[in-house]
């Protein structure tokens, strides 16, 4: 009588279901569609708690253990195994003019890789979790990635809960509002590893026509808020020579950082995303400005040294133009480095899985690097047809998807067999 098959040789056997990924991803993207074939569920609006309550009811469904914490991230754990879980994981929330794929991706393949497991008849050796964080985007509460900082302790509930949206309400009230403000504490549970499956949301993968990246970390961050405050007067009667123009001095800023951008080589990015004139009307030398500056480098020195020098220019065209220039500080993560244990595992499965494939460092802000300050963990990314992301247009070929989620499951599944020494 033959031996049946070993229980890495059935892992290993194990493919997720394309279209079950597929129809779950089309499915939650027709909670809040705009023109164009994109999403917008901006965190803890009506839109965003739709796609939540769909979300918990697939974990439901998979028999997962549901819980949610005081910022209202969902945590559901299959508790089967020993020990602390493999987590994976993702964000729900997009921007105004959010794409399908983007952090929801993550999430389903998640549920994809237990559900696979569940319906092969494997158990795996330890608890599998899969986390829905909350405001990863950042786009309408500032911090970018808000939940999973929290959940990792880098920042506490009371201030989280205290801060307020670009269009007015609280954090904590919000999440009351839409039934999301649980009871788990924070910081949550520290999993053995944690591994997210992303997007690209940039065009290097599709350019080196590679199909998975192994991703070995993110660049550093640095959100401000600036507001500028000048003399509003009649647009026809004010010299030139006379004016205290705020708008004219946004202009001056995004030039500023375009050409600061050039100077500092390919590695510094600069954005002004948001701006915001008041009155905003035609014959009116505007009052005031609120702009954001959203500043990134894989070098913390340089990212720093960048900083300064939009803080230098701050002052120099406020003196210039007679206006007064003040900043808020909305987010500062400095560049992390994603652990190399677990980024060898995604690299040796996906090319075991006969994949093309790269390291790369990621341009876009992800939970795990929140979760990398408590666990070992790494990043899958497929690539982004024609690297465009953070916009209605946002596509992955099915194939590509299919063959992240795939690495994702033997990843997660690697991870639980991988005892990490801790430092
Ligand atoms: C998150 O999407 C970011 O802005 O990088
Ligand atoms: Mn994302
Ligand atoms: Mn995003």
């Amino acid at each position: 009588m033959s031996a049946g098959p070993t229980t890495s040789s059935r892992s290993e056997a194990l493919r997720i279901d394309a279209s079950r990924l597929m129809d779950r991803i089309m499915g939650l993207a027709d909670i809040s569609p705009i023109a164009g074939g994109g999403n917008c569920r901006l965190a803890l609006t009506d839109e965003d708690k739709h796609g939540r309550d769909l979300v918990v009811s697939w974990m439901r469904d998979l028999d997962m253990d549901v819980s949610i914490d005081a910022v209202g991230n969902i945590i559901a754990i299959w508790n089967v195994g020993s020990g602390s879980p493999v987590m994976t994981g993702s964000h729900i929330d997009t921007v105004r003019t959010g794409g399908k794929f983007d952090g929801n991706y993550g999430v389903i393949a998640g549920l994809e890789v237990v559900e696979t497991c569940q319906k092969n008849g494997f158990t795996p050796s330890r608890p599998l979790a899969v986390a829905v964080f909350t405001d990863e985007e950042g786009a309408r509460f500032a911090p970018d990635m808000l939940g999973s900082l929290v959940y990792v302790g880098g920042m506490t509930t009371e201030e989280a809960l205290d801060i307020n949206a670009i269009d007015g309400p609280r954090l904590g009230d919000e999440l009351v509002r839409i039934g999301y403000a649980g009871s788990a504490p924070c910081p949550g549970l520290v999993p053995h590893a944690f591994v997210e499956l992303h997007i690209e949301q940039g065009p290097l993968l599709e350019a080196n026509n590679v199909r998975i990246g192994a991703v070995t970390g993110v660049q550093g961050i640095s959100w401000q808020e600036v507001t500028i405050v000048g003399q509003s007067n009649h647009a026809g009667t004010t010299p030139m020579s006379l004016r205290h123009d705020p708008t004219y001095v946004a202009a001056e800023i995004a030039v500023f950082l375009r050409k600061l951008s050039a100077s500092y080589g390919a590695h510094q990015v600069c954005t002004v995303g948001k701006v915001d004139v008041f009155p905003n009307l035609i014959n009116v030398v505007a009052a005031r400005v609120t702009m954001t500056l959203d500043i990134r480098n894989t070098d913390e020195a340089l990212l720093q040294r960048a900083e300064q020098e939009v803080s230098e220019f701050l002052k120099e065209v406020a003196s210039s133009e007679g206006v007064s220039i003040t900043t808020k500080k909305l987010a500062r993560f400095e560049p992390v480095e994603f652990d190399n244990r677990v980024i060898d595992v995604i690299e040796k499965i996906s090319i075991s899985l006969d994949n093309t494939t790269q390291r790369m460092p990621s341009g876009a802000g992800h939970d795990a690097q929140m979760l990398a300050r408590v666990c070992p963990a790494a990043m899958i990314f497929v690539p982004s047809v024609n690297g465009v992301s953070h916009n209605a247009a946002e596509h992955t070929d099915t194939d590509d998807l299919v063959a992240g989620a795939n690495i994702l499951l033997q990843s997660m599944l690697a991870l639980c067999t991988t005892e990490f020494d801790r430092v």
